[in-house]
């Protein structure tokens, strides 16, 4: 748990920072101490002030400074932390730290330190997709230093893509993940599946959706924060893998419910993709030219659908199972009936007619569906409505466990 501990939290250069003052905010209000190191770049777009009002502490900005360095050094800066958190993180201080380069103070302590390092990176789709960015993520990965985000999304510079900061809800639950990965879900094996699936025509073309990923990730990571052993299926995303979660990746519905019933047994499934109900009966082996003989219609088959399977399960049903339900009308009416029709135990219903944004968005505003009861949650980010629903998992498996909800409190 967050409250007591001690985090190191650095601002580097990134219109991103103001996130990260919400972020203080949420850390102080789980008692959490933070203190905080401003980049010269990062002073640019946050002021000291704001972050020492908010972290209730002085604010570190100099490698050498005589005040700074008499009060707290460098090294006491990390030694004194359980956990040095980068947000936002920039292209250039993910350069740095690679390569052990120490020439400021966030640089000098990041590398003076044998604590957890959490960056949430945000920075220009392009500098993300970067080689060189990319190449220094994997050195850091492969060193042990966690990694949250980045978002897909609108960017300040007017461009859209990854590289958008996490959410601070998605952070605080990377940082309760890094701090205390025996969570209230521990020992608890989860299954996810998320974002869409191909289903080949031919070797160039395929049958696909526009959902994200954006949802079943976010599922994935909120389990794995509270400790649970998570596994995630997804389809093709634009997303990162998300940190402490076992990936497969997969492209068609088949494959997807291959690897979902290699899963099993697990605790609880969460089936979030937006898997295609139906697939071409004969992928043809060779590109279909256009000309002449090319088809005018497609002859479709049945795929298998997951969540059925999972509910259905002869020996190994998960002992809850939870569904979506993207709908265009009559959302709830028709979510519950989707509920006993697959025989899941929980579905969370969504409105996805145009104008909502949601599919592809970063927020959902979902009807939560049980037999016995139903809430319908306002509009959050997609993070947040993971955190809710895991929280619901977590009361389900343990109902006397005293979890400390990460969202605020939304209805
Ligand atoms: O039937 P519909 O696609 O609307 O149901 C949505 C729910 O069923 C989602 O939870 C989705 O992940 C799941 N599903 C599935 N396999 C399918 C189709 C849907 O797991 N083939």
């Amino acid at each position: 748990m967050i409250g007591g501990k001690r985090i190191l939290l650095i601002v580097s250069g990134g219109i991103a920072a103001y996130k990260s003052l919400e972020l203080i905010r949420r850390l102080r209000e789980r008692d959490a101490q933070v203190r905080c190191v401003l980049t010269a770049a990062g002073a640019q777009f946050v002021t000291p002030l704001s972050l020492a009002a908010l972290s209730e502490d002085k604010v570190y900005q100099e490698l050498f400074s005589l005040t700074d360095e008499a009060e707290m050094g460098h090294i006491e800066l990390s030694r004194d932390a359980d956990l040095l958190v980068v947000a936002p993180a920039s292209a250039d201080i993910l350069a740095k730290m690679p390569h052990g380069q120490a020439n400021d103070l966030a640089s000098t302590a990041l590398l003076a330190t044998d604590k957890d390092v959490l960056v949430a990176p945000a920075m220009n789709v392009r500098m993300w997709h970067h080689p060189a960015t990319q190449a220094n993520l994997e050195t850091l990965r492969q060193r042990g230093v966690h990694v949250v985000g980045p978002n897909e999304g609108a960017m300040a510079c007017g461009e859209f893509g990854l590289g958008r900061m996490a959410e601070p809800a998605e952070i605080l639950a990377a940082i309760e993940n890094c701090l205390s990965p025996r969570g209230s879900l521990t020992g608890y094996r989860a299954l996810v599946t998320s974002g869409p699936t191909y289903e080949p025509i031919d070797p160039v073309r395929y049958i696909a959706n526009r959902s994200s990923g954006i949802q079943g990730h976010a599922i994935a990571t909120a389990l794995a924060a509270q400790g649970a052993e998570t596994i995630l299926v997804s389809g093709p995303t634009q997303l990162p893998d998300p940190p402490g979660v076992q990936v497969h990746h997969v492209q068609t519905a088949a494959e997807m419910n291959h690897a979902c019933e290699a899963s099993l047994p697990v605790d609880v499934a969460v089936c979030a993709a937006a898997v295609a109900d139906w697939r071409v009966a004969a992928t043809a082996e060779q590109k279909i030219k256009k000309g002449g003989k090319g088809p005018q219609s497609l002859t479709l088959t049945t795929n298998p659908d997951i969540l059925h399977n999972l509910s259905h399960h002869p020996d190994r049903r998960p002992s809850l199972v939870v569904g979506f339900a993207a709908e265009t009308e009559r959302v709830v009416e028709q979510a519950v009936e989707k509920r006993a029709r697959k025989g899941c135990d929980w579905i969370l219903a969504n409105d996805v007619s145009s104008g909502t944004g949601t599919f592809g968005g970063q927020e959902n505003a979902v009807h939560f569906i049980r037999a016995a009861d139903q809430e319908s949650w306002p509009r959050m980010s997609k993070a947040q409505v993971a955190e809710r629903l895991t929280q619901k998992i977590v009361a389900h498996f343990a109902p006397d466990t005293d979890s400390t909800p990460v969202t605020e409190s939304a209805t």
